[in-house]
């Protein structure tokens, strides 16, 4: 496995884990295939674009003759599909283009995998497949309750890369992330969207009573535990990745604050988010047998995230302008 395709590379996590890759394995070369939808950002792979391992490609994953030329043109041995819709909030202003991407695009991407005999499909997913968690943890084996268009459409991506292992061999393996923070996370998700509207005194819209759980994995870690599976991982299986601690929403946004010297009044309550989960929690004993445990804390991860948008302004006030405040007036306007 040394040629690897590595779709939704212009993203929040796959740039990181592209950046990743190249630094632990020199022999490898990575082509990056990306449409470069408002979440996809060349600014993220800016600092390896010279590297001669990387290479760009802009395209759809649903675009089945492009695909296939390019696992054809740069002989990929493996597919590590990040590239997806992502933003729950999104999924419920405009379902259509998640389904479309997550579950089509997946498709796609198994039919060349399929098609060309390729030795590994890398699904990047989610614990929001399980759906809303009260107590306990989900294991990998339980049922998938959704709640969102999102949700259901990583479910349903889930299950298609199950089906082409079951009905057709191809050696697919899936991980089950938990909320990711750190560099390069586009300002719609709550960590980012916070930090950035903290830093300039904008008020931080904490949906309904603040008290829902997430478990905020730093972004290096999810890195790492994909590239366990995807070397150890066992075709055909799906492994949970978290930290297994849980932090309340408004306990994270008053951290924030306290990181940036800001005064707690800037937490504004607004209406809560339609079908917001509660609680999400994974069991991660099934990837802690293959090694992979998280290295940073909640604190340590949130610390970091908090000093790379202090010293990357040049990155994330492009992205705040025009298109970006269009989207934020319909999404929080009147709540
Ligand atoms: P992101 O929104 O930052 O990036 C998604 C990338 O996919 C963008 O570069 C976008 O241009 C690209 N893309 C979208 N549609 C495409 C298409 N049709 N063809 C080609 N490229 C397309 O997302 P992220 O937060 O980096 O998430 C990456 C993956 O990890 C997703 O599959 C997501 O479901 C999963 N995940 C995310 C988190 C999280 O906390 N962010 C946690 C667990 C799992
Ligand atoms: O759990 C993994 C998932 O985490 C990924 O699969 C998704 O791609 C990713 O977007 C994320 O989903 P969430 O809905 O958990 O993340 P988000 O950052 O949108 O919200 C985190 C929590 O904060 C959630 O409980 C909703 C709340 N929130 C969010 C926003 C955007 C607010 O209170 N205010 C906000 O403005």
């Amino acid at each position: 496995m040394r040629n690897l395709l590595v779709t939704g590379g212009a993203g929040f996590i796959g740039s990181n884990f592209v950046r990743y890759l190249l630094d632990k394995y020199p022999d490898y070369r990575v082509v990056v295939y990306d449409k470069l939808t408002y979440a996809g950002n060349l600014d993220n792979l800016l600092d390896i674009q010279d590297d001669p391992r990387y290479t760009f490609v802009r395209g759809d994953i649903c675009d089945v003759a492009r695909v296939e030329a390019v696992v054809q043109e740069y002989d990929i041995d493996a597919i590590v599909n990040f590239a997806a819709e992502t933003h729950v909030d999104r999924s419920l202003m405009q379902p259509g283009s998640f389904i479309q991407t997550d579950v089509y695009g997946t498709y796609v991407l198994l039919e060349a995998a399929r098609k060309f005999g390729l030795e590994r499909v890398h699904q990047v997913s989610t614990d929001e497949v399980y759906g809303q968690v009260l107590e306990g943890a989900s294991l990998e084996t339980d049922p998938l309750i959704t709640r969102s268009p999102y949700s259901a459409s990583k479910a349903a991506g889930d299950l298609m890369c199950l089906a082409y292992f079951t009905s057709f061999g191809v050696p697919v393996t899936i991980t089950r992330g938990s909320n990711n923070i750190g560099p390069y996370q586009y300002p719609e998700k709550a960590v980012p969207l916070f930090i950035t509207n903290a830093i300039d005194d904008i008020p931080l819209p904490l949906y309904g009573d603040g008290r829902q759980m997430r478990d905020y994995q730093y972004v290096l870690d999810h890195c790492e535990g994909i590239d366990v599976v995807l070397h150890q991982g066992v075709p055909g299986e799906i492994y949970n990745l978290g930290t297994s601690v849980e932090t309340e929403n408004i306990v994270m946004a008053r951290l924030i604050l306290d990181l940036l010297g800001k005064p707690h009044s800037l937490i504004q309550h607004v209406t809560d988010r339609p079908g917001h989960d509660r609680r999400y929690s994974l069991n991660c004993d099934k990837i802690a047998a293959l090694g992979w445990r998280s290295r940073h804390s909640f604190e340590e991860a949130l610390e970091k995230t908090v000093r790379w948008y202090v010293d990357n302004e040049w990155w994330w006030r492009k992205i705040k302008t025009g298109e970006y405040w269009e989207y934020y007036r319909r999404q929080y306007e009147g709540r």
